[in-house]
């Protein structure tokens, strides 16, 4: 049944984000979409006439957290009649079966949709909505409108979606087929970024490397030699590489293009061959650390950072004992660690899985504590040299100290006479933590 349509002019609506940077990037560009049609964002769940959940699928984990997150929302909703979308992977991946299992939920919607969301809300539509269709080229959103949380370093979504089908990933399912943005769109974004003062540019996608401009067939390398011509940005980032496409072109463009970071993240799984077939990743631990070592010759200072899954189905003591390994011959600067996780669709939730959970858990640990102690180590190895740092802001943890992030991403949490925040500052290191360093800002001004 429809209602009369309502308008979103000052209606408060609040948005709670799940998941990677792509998601943070997709809220605010929600957020634009929303304000653009009158909407005023809220910081209060309590006073929202509109609640938007944008979701995770990577793994149980994520879901399980959503789902206590809908728990508290179907109890606010008893009190006061909001409207609740959920948007995002878990939307895109159980579209109406959620709405069916949770019915407090008034539409889902998936990363194809999001176009569709202020009508949807104005239609005041009292059927539930599902739109979870897949488009075939990138859905491009005015980038004016985006609506964005920092003021200094930006998200520039550049392509989305997989083709690679690693065994163990619901991301193809929630993503869909890879769908890559115009470049002149791209970098239109990046200079108007750049006139608005912003500083650092993190580009975003699934698999940045197989980017290719649907006008032109330019690719990721030429995209980044292109950024780099926008004055006033000064750092470029980019996340994630997937190793089997990050090509020597890609390593050489990083180098020629002086803006570009010398930091990547490079995701590798497993250190042993044989899991990494089995998870179809399309390299061998050999090709992965050919890779590294060509990039460490090419620039001496670039920084690793990866992603580790502990207990895939089937790795045996070996195959883990190869991880550890790979840990210490790479020795990188951060890693995200994982215990597998069975995900629907996937090949590898339908093989028997003979690694149990407190298996798992070992091996998560065993990961954990040795790459504690590489990064203590590596940390320790910068006292008393100095970094160029971007500031964001007031430390989280310890308010008289301000954060930042170096060239190759790590946190530098350190004193300074002023506040530096937006600025680019010289910090000497102090002392250093495994998870960051800590310093003193110099060469300031009285
Ligand atoms: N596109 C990126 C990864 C995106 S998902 C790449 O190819 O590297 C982010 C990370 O989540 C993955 O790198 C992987 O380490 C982890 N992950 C994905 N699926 C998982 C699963 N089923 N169980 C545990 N970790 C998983
Ligand atoms: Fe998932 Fe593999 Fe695609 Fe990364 S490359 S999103 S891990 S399927
Ligand atoms: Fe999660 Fe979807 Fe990102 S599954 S990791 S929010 S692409």
């Amino acid at each position: 049944m429809e209602k009369s349509a309502r308008t979103m002019k000052n209606l408060k609506f609040y948005i709670h984000t799940f998941g990677c940077q792509m998601n943070e990037n997709d809220s605010e560009r929600i957020a634009g979409i929303l304000s653009t049609a009158g909407g005023k964002i809220s910081n209060s769940l309590e006073e929202s006439d509109i609640i938007i959940v944008n979701t995770c699928a990577v793994r149980q984990k994520s879901e399980e957290k959503l789902y206590s997150y809908l728990g508290r929302l179907a109890t606010f909703k008893k009190k006061k009649k909001t409207t609740i979308g959920v948007v995002g992977c878990v939307a895109q991946l159980y579209g109406s079966e959620l709405l069916e299992k949770k019915p407090f939920i008034d539409f889902v919607l998936g990363p194809d949709n999001y176009n569709q969301i202020s009508e949807i809300i104005q239609s005041n539509n009292e059927e539930k909505l599902n739109s979870t269709s897949w488009s075939r080229g990138y859905n491009e959103i005015p980038h004016e409108m985006t609506f964005r949380k920092s003021n200094i370093s930006a998200y520039v979504t550049i392509m989305e979606g997989c083709n690679n089908f690693c065994s163990y990933c619901v991301v193809p399912f929630t993503r869909g087929r890879e769908k890559c943005r115009l470049m002149q769109k791209i970098i239109q974004e990046i200079q108007c970024l750049a006139n608005k003062g912003y500083k650092e540019i993190q580009f975003l996608g699934q698999n940045v490397n197989s980017y290719k401009d649907p006008d032109t067939g330019k690719d990721f390398s030429t995209l980044l030699k292109e950024a780099n011509r926008v004055e006033g940005i000064e750092w470029i980032r980019f996340v994630t590489s997937n190793p089997k496409s990050f090509t020597k072109n890609i390593a050489a463009a990083m180098k020629e293009a002086q803006k570009v970071c010398h930091q990547l993240h490079l995701p590798v799984q497993s250190g042993s061959s044989s899991v990494l077939k089995r998870m179809n990743r399309g390299y061998t631990r050999e090709d992965y650390l050919e890779k590294i070592n060509f990039l460490r010759d090419l620039m001496p200072n670039i920084s690793f950072s990866t992603d580790i899954i502990a207990g895939f189905p089937g790795e045996t003591e070996e195959e883990f004992q190869e991880t550890l390994s790979i840990l210490e011959e790479v020795r990188f600067n951060n890693i995200f660690s994982f215990r597998y996780s069975p995900r629907p669709l996937t090949i590898a939730c339908q093989e028997k899985d003979t690694v149990f959970f407190e298996e798992k858990k070992r091996r998560l640990i065993e990961i954990q504590d040795l790459q504690k102690k590489i990064q203590l180590e590596l940390n320790e190895s910068f006292i008393g040299r100095v970094l160029k740092v971007l500031c964001s802001g007031k430390s989280k943890k310890t308010s008289h100290l301000l954060s930042g992030r170096n060239e190759g991403h790590q946190v530098v949490n350190f004193k300074s006479k002023n506040d530096v925040t937006g600025c680019f500052v010289d910090v000497r290191i102090t002392s250093g933590g495994p998870y960051s360093l800590h310093g003193e800002a110099i060469n300031q001004l009285d």
